[in-house]
């Protein structure tokens, strides 16, 4: 691979188990706009776990996706990569206030107690959030995120090899905040990403992410379990848990059935972590707001029912980079139906330059957040 047009900014690449997904977004004037974009399945034991166990295939699917992308052709090596979350560790630590020749000592200490891997076994790196005071000692907020070497190694290697320059190495829950949230208040959230391998949930809260953590829900458990109830193949399954969700008019409400013994697990997890973050991070408020990505966050009427059973709004966002281009029509009313049959020119130019469906944005969750990234990279160069 070259760096002909260097210009461009590095495009960023989310490695899953069980799919590639690559997006690049330039920026024109002030706007940022998607320039490329493509999927690739994974076939299941490429990767396990983020681990990756067959090289050769990964390589080669990563330069298939690159040389298949749609939009416009990519060219660039440069290239913002996600690390498997379940193999990452990210969390704010306060520790005291310290020499800043002393400070990664003591940030080393303080990972080797929530990891088990030993300071030799993972690279690290950490963001200081604030200096404040408690209990008239002075403190320092840091955002600590961690990664086992032999897993970024392996990374880059595969990486190199597919003609590749990996730039940023990114924690999945950084690519997910960088993509959904555009601070401008202090709303504490809730983000919940369903994947097709495996899901997690991070907690934000004062303008930073507090921590993330991996949920046992994942798509694939769900369709095979709908698979196995009703003795259909998987194929049929995928479909049936798509048109049905939770329904209950659906599929005369037996996939609904199916599903909630999963929901109501999903639900004790959720309220686990919460009591979990309002005990050991002394938090006070409450939380208003579930945000949700994730091809899993898809399945209809999920939001209601989370909403129904947490008390609190559940959506989709979508990303504050493409707001301006996007109309979030969900909700049509007879008041926004009529405004937008008078604005109708102005409606359809909107829709027109909006790149993805709500659907898409979801699944896309984590690869624009790393182009964004992508995009930071370049500007500060
Ligand atoms: N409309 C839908 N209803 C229900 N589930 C859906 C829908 N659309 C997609 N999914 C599910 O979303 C999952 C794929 O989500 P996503 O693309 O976020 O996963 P991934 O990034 O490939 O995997 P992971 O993040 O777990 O490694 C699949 O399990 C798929 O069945
Ligand atoms: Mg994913």
């Amino acid at each position: 691979m070259f760096n002909l047009f260097s210009l461009q900014p590095a495009f960023g690449l989310d490695i899953s188990d069980l799919s590639l997904k690559l997006i690049q977004l330039q920026k024109f004037k002030n706007e940022i706009k998607l320039y490329a974009s493509n999927e690739m399945s994974v076939p299941a034991g490429y990767i396990v776990s983020g681990v990756i166990k067959n090289p050769e295939g990964v390589i080669e699917l990563i330069q298939k996706t690159i040389k298949t992308s749609l939009g416009n052709k990519i060219l660039t090596s440069n290239v913002v990569v996600s690390l498997p979350e379940t193999k990452t560790f990210i969390k704010l630590i306060e520790i005291s206030q310290v020499e800043n020749k002393k400070l990664k000592k003591v940030i080393k200490e303080e990972i080797s107690r929530h990891i088990p891997l030993t300071n030799e076994e993972i690279y690290f790196d950490w963001q200081i959030i604030k200096k404040i005071t408690k209990n008239n000692e002075k403190k320092i907020q840091i955002l600590v995120g961690a990664a086992p070497k032999n897993i970024v190694d392996s990374y880059t290697d595969i990486l190199k090899k597919a003609g590749l320059t990996p730039q940023v190495f990114e924690i999945e829950a950084c690519a997910i905040v960088n993509n959904l949230i555009q601070e401008k208040n202090d709303i504490p959230r809730i983000i919940l990403d369903l994947g097709a391998s495996r899901s997690s949930l991070i907690i934000y809260n004062n303008r930073t992410i507090q921590f993330s953590i991996s949920i046992s829900l994942s798509g694939e458990k769900i369709t095979q379990k709908i698979a196995e109830k009703l003795e259909i193949t998987l194929a049929q399954a995928e479909k049936a848990k798509k048109i049905c969700g939770f329904d209950e008019k659906k599929c005369e409400g037996i996939i609904k059935e199916i599903l909630e013994e999963y929901f109501f697990e999903l639900l004790e997890e959720i309220k686990r972590i919460l009591i979990f973050y309002k005990t050991y991070f002394s938090f006070h408020g409450t939380f208003k707001e579930m945000i949700l990505c994730g091809g899993g966050s898809n399945l209809i009427e999920l939001d209601v029912c989370l909403s129904k059973q947490l008390g609190l709004e559940v959506k989709r966002e979508i990303p504050w980079i493409f707001k301006s281009q996007c109309f979030n029509h969900k909700k049509a009313t007879w008041k926004s139906l009529i405004s937008d049959f008078f604005f109708w020119p102005l409606f359809s130019k909107k829709i027109k330059s909006c790149p993805f469906s709500e659907d898409k944005f979801a699944s896309f969750a984590t690869a624009l957040g790393l182009a964004l990234r992508g995009i930071m990279e370049a500007e500060e160069q």
